[in-house]
């Protein structure tokens, strides 16, 4: 399967996590709108990108489940949070409740907002290793006040690469009468998505990582509710615009000046190369690959893994605990000397190392990873 990708074939990938990677017919359907817009510039920009763009979104919605209407294509997850972290009704003394697992960028964030607007953005810390569903939800209530306004939280966790149990929590944060907004970059393509029955208000997922798109490929969520508060991040001709749509909120979001649309124009195809692949089978593949051998890695590092491994809790993505005192020369060396791409996360403190599975990857892969790690601890880089 590596040859339906463009990766190069001398470096073992388990990176995937990161930024993804475009399969070759995903990557020409993307090329062939680039030309298209070249060919003809001005009735590509003005009218033949907007009408497709609308077909993009009736595609997309239907696969994350939720109104068309409702979902705007944006770049990626740091614009969708911009966007809503800028436009959130924040006063002075609320807060807004997170984890102390959020992804570095989306959490500098809130907590610019929060602090622009003498507001406290609340890193509830998590203890980790996670037992159960019931110990992470007690564990998160602590965070919440009478001053909570809403709770932000990521639906798969980027440095420890969990899947969080977010629609129990969006029940009881709309219990609590709190707005629930949830970062889903790992999302789509990933595990399954029905927005309709998950319930969070917001929602941004990445369509450039596991959906396989070209980069700069993301949506954003917002229910009807919370429309109308939430302002565009760039203000151009949506606003007021001589030719508006039925939508105000796809009026104000979709259009930010001029750009390349040609990373969403593709995401149809990346639906297409899913079914023509089979793609749900070769996920659950990589899942059960992910599970079976992390006991391994984690007998290797004398450590338990950070929740429990099921389909709970893990997807594609494990990341394995372990200590260094180098985590830059571990990943230099892990790239130089053993031509593995896999990235060394940091959290609190502490580091893993995570490995990803797509497709392409193999048990050969894992067996690489670990002879190197072997390595590596005998050498002392990690222990
Ligand atoms: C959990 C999570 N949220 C947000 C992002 C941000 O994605 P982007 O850089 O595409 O905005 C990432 C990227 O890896 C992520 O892992």
């Amino acid at each position: 399967m590596k040859s339906l990708f463009l990766l190069n074939p001398d470096i073992t990938f388990l990176n995937f996590g990161s930024f993804g990677a475009c399969p070759k017919p995903i990557f020409e359907v993307y090329q062939d709108w680039q030309v298209k817009l070249e060919r003809e510039p001005v009735q590509f920009i003005v009218k033949t990108a907007i009408d497709a763009l609308e077909n993009v979104r009736q595609e997309l919605s239907a696969f994350v489940g939720c109104a068309q209407e409702d979902l705007v294509l944006v770049t990626n997850p740091s614009y969708a949070i911009n966007t809503i972290a800028k436009s959130f009704p924040l006063q002075a003394g609320d807060e807004i409740l997170a984890t102390n697992l959020e992804y570095g960028a989306c959490d500098r964030t809130w907590e610019y907002y929060c602090t622009q607007r003498g507001a406290r953005y609340i890193r509830q810390e998590i203890p980790l290793p996670i037992r159960s569903k019931e110990h992470f939800m007690e564990a998160f209530w602590k965070g919440y006040s009478k001053r909570t306004k809403a709770i932000f939280i990521s639906h798969i966790t980027s440095a420890t690469g969990l899947i969080l149990p977010v629609k129990e929590l969006c029940a009881e944060a709309k219990a609590r009468g709190l707005i629930t907004i949830v970062d889903g970059a790992h999302v789509p393509g990933h595990i399954p998505l029905h927005l309709g029955e998950l319930q969070a208000d917001i929602y941004t997922g990445a369509c450039h990582k596991w959906m396989m798109g070209p980069k700069g490929s993301s949506f954003l969520y917002v229910h009807k509710t919370h429309q109308a508060w939430v302002d565009p991040l760039v203000i151009s001709w949506g606003y007021r615009s001589p030719t508006p749509s039925e939508s105000l909120f796809i009026d104000w979001h979709q259009t930010s000046g001029t750009r390349d649309y040609a990373a969403f124009l593709s995401l149809p195809a990346c639906l297409q190369f899913r079914e023509a692949h089979g793609w749900d089978e070769v996920s659950a593949a990589c899942k059960a690959l992910v599970r079976r051998h992390a006991p391994r890695f984690c007998a290797l590092m004398e450590t338990e893994a950070l929740a429990p491994i099921s389909e709970e809790w893990l997807g594609q993505m494990f990341s394995i605990p372990i200590k260094t005192n180098q985590p830059l020369e571990l990943k230099r060396l892990l790239y130089e000397a053993y031509r593995i791409e896999i990235p060394v996360t940091e959290y609190n403190g502490r580091n893993c190392l995570r490995y990803s599975i797509q497709g392409f990857n193999t048990e050969q892969d894992l067996d690489t990873l670990y002879q190197a790690m072997e390595a590596l601890k005998k050498e002392g880089i990690i222990y």
